[in-house]
């Protein structure tokens, strides 16, 4: 079991560069099926969840080649059908792609109800209803969803939840459906955007993506492309959290920071400078910070993926900080173990009332989920003493070779088996 090891109270110094968005690229490689011919992906991080659904398509019959360690050429004309199974994608989320993209282009599709962060409940039913508005007929057995259709016709569907899974699978299922689809109260997320780009890449007509309305022309066939995938916002907010939380100095590389324009505004106002310069984001801070307010919405909002390593931050910001988790209930589970290594919080439903304390000190402590993990990083980096985090495989879902990124910014940070 590996574990991470943190000396706290080092400054963060120096330069990092930002990996492609795992929440991107874990829609875009299922989107690879719709092709049915060779794409070429670049700007891939290196993280579990890119591996394990890179060896979902290979077993589906794709053939890849590792072109460098960031580019995939994955060429899925030969794969006939679509069965996902247990062992392929147990622990993941976005194995539900595959519904979206083997729909579309077999009209038959059969993946395991998807895992992924406990994090609240994450029901699929605005994907269900999404493909049963197009014709598909959706049956949940035995753990595994399976959707077929004799046809598939575009049509109106309004999302009761804006939602990023179910708006990029919806997309997905319309891309070769005949005539005219529109997703209402659609997701914005630059991810929604990205994917919608690779889409239209391949021969798709999206047109609306970033909006809360995006229509979808069917077309007959689409055909392989190259794309890179866009900057990782949520990465790029954890290491300027990380700057902020050790009073640092960093400049937190190949970023979009328009994307970034939430996390940047609540950590100018706790009294972090921060300045643009290019694709970058030039982070300073120096203790103490004030404490602030959060609260999680759809993007543009604060993003919810980041609720948890700001959390840590307001542990030792001065002042009483509120934070209002709105998109997912079971949020919250990094607040515990924060409390073990000081932090003077309190959890009411989905609101957690944070009291700022002079310092933090090092505890054992467990990750329960991916973002929950980056929070006791940042924590870990904080606190007087040693952190010891077990349950690394969580962070290294999403979070592309962070120990050496860290460690090249100056922080005391090692793995151990
Ligand atoms: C994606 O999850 C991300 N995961 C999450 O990131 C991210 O937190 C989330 O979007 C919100 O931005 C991936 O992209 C793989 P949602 P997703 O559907 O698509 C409810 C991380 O840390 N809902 O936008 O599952 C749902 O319960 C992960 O990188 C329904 O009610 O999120 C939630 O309350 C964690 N019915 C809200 O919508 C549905 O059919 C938003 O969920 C679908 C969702």
């Amino acid at each position: 079991m590996e574990k991470l090891i943190i000396q706290g109270g080092k400054k963060l110094k120096g330069k990092v560069d930002i990996n492609g968005f795992k929440n991107a690229a874990v829609a875009i490689l299922p989107a690879t099926v719709l092709a049915g011919d060779t794409c070429v992906i670049e700007n891939l991080p290196c993280i579990s969840d890119v591996n394990i659904l890179s060896q979902i398509l290979g077993n589906l019959g794709a053939t890849i080649e590792k072109r460098d360690v960031n580019t995939l050429q994955i060429n899925t004309k030969s794969i006939d059908s679509c069965f996902v199974d247990y062992e392929m994608a147990k622990d993941l989320r976005a194995s539900y792609y595959f519904l979206g993209a083997a729909l579309a282009r077999f009209k038959k599709a059969r993946v395991i109800y998807p895992g992924g962060c406990h994090i609240g409940s994450r029901p699929i039913d605005q994907h269900i209803k999404g493909f049963e508005a197009l014709g598909a007929q959706v049956e949940i057995e035995h753990g595994i969803i399976s959707v077929e259709a004799e046809r598939l016709i575009g049509a109106e569907i309004y999302m009761d939840v804006v939602s990023v899974g179910a708006t990029i699978n919806v997309m997905m299922a319309a891309t070769m459906a005949e005539g005219v689809t529109i997703i209402e109260n659609a997701a914005k997320e630059p991810h929604v955007v990205d994917v919608a780009n690779f889409l239209n890449c391949m021969g798709s007509k999206i047109r609306g993506a970033g909006t809360d309305t995006i229509k979808i022309q069917g077309v007959d066939k689409m055909k392989g492309c190259q794309h890179a995938v866009i900057p990782d916002q949520i990465e790029a907010g954890t290491y300027m959290i990380a700057a902020a939380a050790t009073g640092g100095d960093v400049i937190v590389n190949n970023v979009i920071p328009k994307h970034l324009e939430a996390v940047t505004a609540k950590l100018r106002e706790m009294g972090v400078k921060i300045t643009e310069e290019g694709d970058a984001l030039h982070v300073v801070a120096s203790h103490p910070l004030k404490n602030v307010n959060i609260k999680t919405l759809v993007y543009p909002g604060f993003p919810t993926d980041l609720q948890q390593p700001m959390s840590s931050l307001l542990t030792v910001a001065k002042g009483t900080g509120i934070v209002t988790e709105t998109i997912f209930e079971g949020r919250f589970k990094h607040v515990d173990e924060l409390k073990r290594m000081g932090a003077n919080m309190k959890v009411e439903g989905r609101v957690a009332v944070v009291e700022g304390v002079e310092g933090l000190m090092g505890a054992k402590v467990a990750a329960s989920d991916l973002r929950a993990g980056a929070a006791l990083v940042v924590a870990g980096l904080i606190a007087e003493g040693e952190t010891e985090i077990e349950n690394v495989h969580y962070i290294k879902r999403g979070y592309d070779r962070i120990y050496e990124k860290l460690q090249n910014l100056g922080a005391e940070i090692r793995k151990i088996d």
